[in-house]
């Protein structure tokens, strides 16, 4: 019988995930049942979200039980089908991959790709969940205006590659925090204007203050910790302040974040401060996805990847991008 060599969840990790949390094990290969899909893995993203998804701690999603296989979101072909509008052999992307090279997935949530028009692990990036994170959250929620200083953190990372050239098409002056030299002139070149590195700032409220000299209008706050302080304080009137992740957390998941309080700075600026789930936006994921693939092809939409190769890698990616030393999105090669 073909075996499957498959992560599971060994125990929740207490501060920062490491690789004794997960357990390799060849399990028997699955089969489809009805509604679904038998598919040969090809890709698998890893997310910050599945820091959350490893702990006991109350979530906005349900999280792993021990024992279960890790599940994430994943590109693979079609080897059986028991779903409708689905055949063998299609190329299919969805949330629910296993950590494992043949996986069962639900028809219902799978998505056909099409393999002509952008390299389909794209759709684990660009023109998947981090590229409609990244549209979602600076455009409907930062509601920038044009000339706008837009700052934001993790800034060459899945979400940050694609809202930092998002603010450059739309006419915003992006500025970039991220963890080293070399992130911050990749993301010069796509277009942010100013970077700071929050690794070797002396001071990083005054790095930030210094690279944004007209305040800072929005701000995509994808990691929280330390940089959060900081770009509070360059925090312009009416400021608008998007609370996207928290992945500087990871080490501490379902702890309070703690850190300056910012009550007297909202109050004098009248900012706003809100959280964003992608989910609230899913009527609105075609539109949005088209003006992706749209910009994509144009070629106005550079993307990066950081790929680890085989299986046996999944969890050593999925650690390497929590402690930031991923540059560009996370994926895993099957
Ligand atoms: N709310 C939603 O619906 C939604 C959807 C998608 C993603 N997100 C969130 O968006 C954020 C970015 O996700 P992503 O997939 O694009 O990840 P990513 O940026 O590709 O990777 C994570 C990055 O976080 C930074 N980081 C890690 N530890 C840090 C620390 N202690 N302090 C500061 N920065 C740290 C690192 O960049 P540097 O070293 O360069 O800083 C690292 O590269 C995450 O917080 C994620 O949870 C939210």
């Amino acid at each position: 019988m073909t075996r499957n060599s498959s992560w599971l969840l060994k125990r929740y990790p207490t501060g920062m995930p490491g690789p004794d949390d997960f357990l390799l094990e060849d399990l028997p290969a699955p089969a489809a049942g009805p509604g679904e899909l038998l598919v040969r893995t090809l890709w698998l993203s890893v997310d910050p979200y599945m820091r959350g998804r490893i702990s006991p701690a109350k979530n906005y999603a349900a999280g792993l039980k021990i024992g279960d296989v890790m599940r994430g979101g994943g590109v693979g072909e079609v080897l059986q089908s028991e779903s409708p509008g689905f055949k063998a052999g299609d190329i299919v992307q969805a949330d629910d991959f296993g950590w494992q090279p043949m996986t069962v997935i639900s028809g219902k949530t799978a998505m056909a790709l099409d393999p002509a028009a952008a390299p389909v692990q794209a759709s684990l990036g660009c023109l998947g969940m981090p590229g409609l994170t990244a549209y979602f959250s600076l455009l409907d929620v930062g509601s920038p205006k044009e000339g706008e200083t837009v700052l934001i953190s993790a800034a060459s990372g899945a979400v940050g590659q694609i809202a930092g050239q998002i603010a450059r098409i739309r006419k915003l002056d992006p500025v970039a925090v991220a963890g080293s030299d070399a992130k911050l002139a990749w993301c010069r070149s796509i277009g942010y204007r100013a970077g700071v590195n929050h690794r070797t700032a002396a001071d990083l409220a005054d790095a930030v203050a210094a690279a944004c000299p007209q305040g800072v209008d929005v701000f995509i706050d994808n990691t929280a910790g330390p940089i959060h302080d900081a770009a509070m304080s360059s925090l312009n009137l009416f400021g608008r302040v998007v609370i996207v992740g928290t992945v500087a957390l990871a080490d501490r998941f379902g702890q309070p974040d703690l850190g300056l309080r910012h009550l007297r700075r909202i109050l004098v600026t009248r900012a706003r401060i809100q959280g964003f789930l992608l989910d609230d936006f899913v009527q609105s994921y075609v539109a949005a996805r088209a003006q992706l693939l749209a910009w994509y092809r144009q070629g106005l939409l550079e993307t990066r990847e950081d790929i680890s190769s085989g299986i046996d890698t999944a969890p050593h990616a999925f650690i390497r991008m929590l402690k930031g030393e991923n540059f560009g999105k996370q994926l895993v090669k099957l």
